[in-house]
């Protein structure tokens, strides 16, 4: 793989300062290119509790994720390379919604998806991904819990677990980028001209594409089920980033996005220049206040000894 010049200079940067690369799957082929590790948002939070040996964590990624890795890691330097790469779903829930719901419902844990911020996760009971939410609503043994801020990962949760009511805040939060595919039609319309495709959708996409779907998976999902399946054309229903990834590790398997231009543009913040600065400077640090930081820790970490 030949490197860039800048990507040249960021190795040897983040070598000299002892710093680790930390990068989701949606970020831009040149810097999933010089990652320490690249992952899903569990496999990035597993990630986070265990680079004792790194000095700086340098985390391209969106905000809560960068969050989540200095409340995991309190002692340690966090930066983020644009303070401009923020989910939109996280901050769809806001503190009093999430208040009255607990307030009405006392005796419901409350899981959160890990696209929140940190003081929603120090409310809860427990944090999820995409790829564990199933499980650990199932493993709280609750008749009724509060979950949010995602509608549609409450519907993936709903189909897999029986006998637990879910109160979802808040009444519509969502991706923007899963809700561009729809229904899943273009998905189709692919599967139709490749009829040995394989469709995938995220579990943030519409209940009616996830129905379409030959399966629903986390990034970390789609990129296990691209090793394990014999299948050579795969459409896929998540951001363009984990297309790009998936072709650069299977050159002989074709990825089709389920809809063009599934683009997260807060994810595309970051880029080799601001990360180059970013190193440099060591900015912008992630902090969360102590209080909020400690609670949200064990949300987190409960999260992590249940999955
Ligand atoms: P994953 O946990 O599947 O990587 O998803 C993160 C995310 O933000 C999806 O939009
Ligand atoms: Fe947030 Fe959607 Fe972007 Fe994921 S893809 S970071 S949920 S806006």
């Amino acid at each position: 793989m030949g490197l860039n010049e800048l990507q040249r200079s960021i190795i040897e940067l983040k070598e000299e300062k002892n710093a680790v690369l930390l990068v989701h799957n949606y970020q831009i082929p040149e810097i999933q290119d010089i990652a320490d590790y690249l992952g899903d948002s569990l496999q990035l939070c597993r990630l986070a509790q265990r680079v004792e040996d790194a000095e700086l964590i340098v985390f391209c990624g969106v905000d809560f994720m960068a969050e989540t890795a200095a409340i995991l890691n309190p002692d340690k330097k966090v930066i983020i390379p644009s303070q401009k790469a923020c989910c939109p779903m996280a901050a769809m829930l806001p503190m009093s919604t999430l208040r009255e719901a607990k307030e009405r419902h006392p005796e419901a844990p409350v899981v959160l998806y890990v696209n929140t911020l940190a003081e929603a996760k120090a409310e809860a009971t427990v944090v999820c991904t995409s790829s564990n939410a199933d499980r650990i609503v199932a493993k709280l043994g609750a008749d009724k819990v509060i979950f949010g801020p995602d509608r549609n990962l409450a519907y993936y949760v709903e189909r897999r677990v029986h006998d637990i009511e879910l109160v979802v805040v808040p009444d519509d939060g969502y991706c923007s980028v899963h809700r561009f595919m729809g229904g899943g039609d273009e998905a189709m319309e692919l599967k139709r001209i490749h009829p040995g495709a394989e469709v995938w959708a995220h579990p943030e996409c519409e209940p009616e594409f996830q129905d379409r779907a030959d399966y629903v998976l986390s990034t970390g999902g789609m990129a296990r089920r691209a090793v394990e399946s014999d299948a050579t054309v795969f459409i896929v229903g998540t951001e363009q980033g984990l297309i790009d990834r998936l072709s650069r590790e299977h050159p002989h398997k074709t990825f089709l996005p389920a809809k063009s231009g599934s683009e997260c543009a807060a994810m595309k913040r970051i880029d080799l220049g601001n990360l180059y600065e970013a190193l440099l400077k060591e900015q912008h640090v992630v902090t969360v206040p102590k209080n909020t930081a400690d609670k949200a820790r064990e949300a987190i970490e409960r999260m992590l000894l249940m999955s």
